[in-house]
């Protein structure tokens, strides 16, 4: 049996969670990383929780020192990879943007996740594959009005996994390395991200109606079924070095 490996940020709740519990499913070695305590299966399971606040860039820093990766067993793993999931939507009306809670959700959703895999590259064997997978959004793509930080993160983190891109396909240092880089967006998924939409008052998310409506007729997205594709997307041969994927794509 292969032996591979997965950190997944964010696994808590949501898709992290379902990520976690469908990649345990699949015999890989699972480690997560949120604030809050998963839910006990998962644990059950074999998941190896971190407790870390990833807006806290001194403890991330501390946690991931070149011996964590002894502490991973990198050395010993056919396939490593890293699924950048958490993410805030910090939502505020532009002439209502709070510096702190801003600078925070850029680092949840952009600085850490961005800095995470640079660390995975540099500490991943040569010759082992190595995923680097990072939630995205319409937002990337899509101005959402109330969604400054939201929008402007997600299309930082998907400019970040194509440097990254770039830099295994130019730099002499990495060339030949079997890094893949995916940016997944998982749909409209039934998650406390979507209770939190759904709560905004429409003075400051005008398009809060669409997700209502969504809600009602009911049309989100089970957390298992990109859970289920990112899976799969992590489990197929030959990747392209780099691919943008959306739920049901
Ligand atoms: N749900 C959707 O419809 C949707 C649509 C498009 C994209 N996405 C993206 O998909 C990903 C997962 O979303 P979701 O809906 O599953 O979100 P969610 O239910 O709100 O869960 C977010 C996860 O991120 C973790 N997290 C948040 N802040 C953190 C911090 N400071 N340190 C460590 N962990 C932190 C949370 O754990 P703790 O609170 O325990 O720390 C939780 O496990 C996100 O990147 C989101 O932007 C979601």
């Amino acid at each position: 049996m292969p032996n591979r490996i997965a950190l997944v940020t964010g696994c808590s709740r949501g898709v992290g969670a379902a990520l976690a519990a469908e990649l345990l499913r699949r015999n890989w070695r699972v480690h997560g990383i949120s604030r809050s305590a998963p839910p006990a299966e998962l644990i059950e399971d074999g998941l190896v929780h971190l407790p870390l606040d990833l807006s806290d860039v001194d403890a991330v820093g501390e946690h991931f020192h070149a011996s964590f990766a002894n502490d991973l067993h990198l050395e010993a793993a056919d396939q490593i990879a890293l699924v950048n999931n958490a993410g805030v939507l910090a939502m505020a009306p532009t002439q209502g943007l709070d510096l702190r809670q801003m600078d925070a959700a850029f680092r949840v959703n952009v600085t850490v996740p961005a800095w995470l895999m640079g660390w995975f590259v540099q500490h991943t064997p040569e010759i082992t594959r190595l995923d680097l997978v990072n939630l995205s959004s319409g937002a990337a793509s899509s101005a959402y009005p109330g969604w400054l930080t939201y929008c402007t993160s997600k299309a930082a983190l998907r400019m970040a996994g194509r440097v990254v891109a770039a830099d295994v396909a130019e730099q002499l240092a990495l060339s030949d390395r079997p890094i893949h880089v995916l940016d997944y967006a998982p749909g409209v998924v039934a998650t406390e991200m979507q209770a939190e939409i759904r709560s905004a008052a429409p003075s400051s998310f005008p398009r809060s109606e669409r997700f209502h409506d969504l809600y009602e007729q009911d049309q989100l997205a089970d957390p298992s079924a990109p859970a289920g594709e990112i899976a799969d997307l992590l489990e197929r041969r030959n990747p392209p070095a780099y691919d943008e994927r959306r739920l049901g794509s």
